[in-house]
């Protein structure tokens, strides 16, 4: 009997993914090679199902024999293990992305005299479709609250940017681009304080309370799908914290960041030209403490915020900071900074590298803007937090609308600055 290979993601299985391994079982005994969450978020969308779902999911298959596990998007580790006779695949991977790829099995299986058939792509359905329909359908606190972790186990850097309303989020959850067949998306939403209490007009010192902040977050989860972080700036008083905790894992936010100051706090980005004091280590690892323990699931985060580099108390505390609250549990460190040049960052993270024990590492780039995800990925970083670029482009957009106005007594002359009005009507499904 021959020995057929099949790479596949299997998320959400259809008839064209049953086509494919129908058409393989014609030629012998089929092994799924099963592509790992890391595997597929190095090219697209994290899959919506675990890798043992979809791998019990296949198993069930009567076409499918065996099922073992694809680590990377290259299948040639796994083709020179198994030395299959043929590798079956959709005829949809001969651009893009997957052009590489396909030219790698083809000489591979060239060694053994192995053959690559290409089953024609089965119209009408796709995963792309089966993605927009699961994203009317939305998605449950439960699994919005675990799919951070998820990802930040599989992705070389997790990609967070700013919202602060239904629209906003509707950007994060919908944009994308496709760079040389590399689907690029955002991971989640950051509900920053700036961006939260800048868009109700109010100063970003913790004078918008968490009921008008949970408002933002509830327009948030009706419209989108993806994971949030919320901005807890400092966490407030301890016996407040936990009740922030538990309000925001029931309402399916993933992670809380909660910064290390005392007092009245003012914006990180004025740095020191604001009086802000910093707490002890002592006291903020028992905020840490308490909000980890008042969370009901382990997939909540409670993320410990350093500002010594803000505040200029030095990379000797900031470090110090890190391990402290890393042993008070923490789930994540943020490590912040205004400098104009990422060299401060950089060199945290380097010696944070070197820590016995270290849990993920966000950065949130808004400053030191001159630096690629990828080289802080490479340094360490697991999260990149855009923090308020939305809110910033917008403002000025809406600014010289309003100004055209009064110039010119007629909104004519802003209509290369607006969106048509066939454009907003069609914008949010259902208007009609
Ligand atoms: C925010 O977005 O509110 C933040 C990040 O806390 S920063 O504005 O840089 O302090
Ligand atoms: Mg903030």
């Amino acid at each position: 009997m021959s020995k057929v290979y099949v790479g596949m993601s299997a998320d959400l299985i259809h008839p064209g993914h049953l086509n494919i391994l129908n058409e393989a079982a014609k030629l012998g005994k089929v092994t799924v090679g099963l592509l790992t969450d890391k595997a597929i978020s190095s090219y697209k969308r994290m899959p919506y199902l675990e890798f043992d779902q979809r791998k019990v999911i296949l198993e069930n298959l009567k076409s499918v024999e065996e099922v073992v596990s694809q680590e990377t998007l290259d299948y040639r580790p796994n083709l020179k293990k198994i030395k299959p006779d043929y590798v079956v695949h959709g005829d949809d991977w001969k651009e893009g992305v997957q052009r590489e790829t396909r030219q790698q099995v083809i000489d591979t299986l060239e060694e053994w005299g192995g053959k690559l058939v290409e089953v024609p792509y089965t119209k009408g359905i796709s995963s792309t479709k089966l993605n927009n329909a699961l994203m009317e359908i939305g998605t449950t606190p439960d699994i919005r609250r675990a799919r951070l972790r998820r990802l930040i186990e599989s992705k070389k850097v997790v990609r967070i940017i700013e919202a602060h309303n239904g629209l906003t989020g509707l950007i994060v959850e919908k944009i994308n681009v496709n760079v040389d067949g590399e689907l690029r998306e955002f991971d989640g939403m950051w509900a920053s304080s700036l961006t939260d209490s800048t868009s109700m007009g109010k100063p970003d010192i913790e004078a918008v309370d968490l009921t008008s902040r949970s408002n933002n977050i509830n327009n948030l989860v009706e419209v989108t799908t993806k994971p949030i972080i919320y901005d807890g700036d400092t966490g407030g008083k301890i016996e407040h914290f936990v009740f922030t905790v538990r309000t925001l894992e029931r309402l399916g936010v993933s992670a809380v960041i909660i910064e290390d100051k005392i007092g009245l706090k003012k914006n990180s980005l004025f740095g020191t030209d604001v009086e802000q004091h910093q707490d002890t280590i002592e006291n903020f690892s028992k905020k840490i403490r308490a909000g980890r323990e008042a969370r009901i699931t382990d997939d909540f985060m409670v993320i410990a915020r350093i500002e010594s580099l803000i505040l200029k108390a030095g990379m000797e505390d900031a470090l110090e900071r890190a391990k402290g609250y890393i042993e008070a549990g923490a789930d994540g460190i943020m490590i912040h900074s205004k400098e104009k040049s990422p060299d401060e960052i950089l060199e945290f993270c380097e010696k944070y590298g070197k820590f016995e024990r270290t849990v993920p590492l966000i950065a949130v780039p808004s400053s030191y803007n001159t630096i690629y995800e990828d080289e802080l990925a490479d340094a360490g970083v697991n999260v990149v937090i855009y923090a308020n670029q939305l809110l910033r482009s917008a403002y000025p957009a809406m600014l010289n609308t309003a100004q055209s106005i009064l110039t010119h007594k007629r909104s004519f002359e802003s209509n290369d600055n607006c969106m048509s009005i066939k454009e907003i009507l069609e914008l949010i499904p259902g208007t009609k």
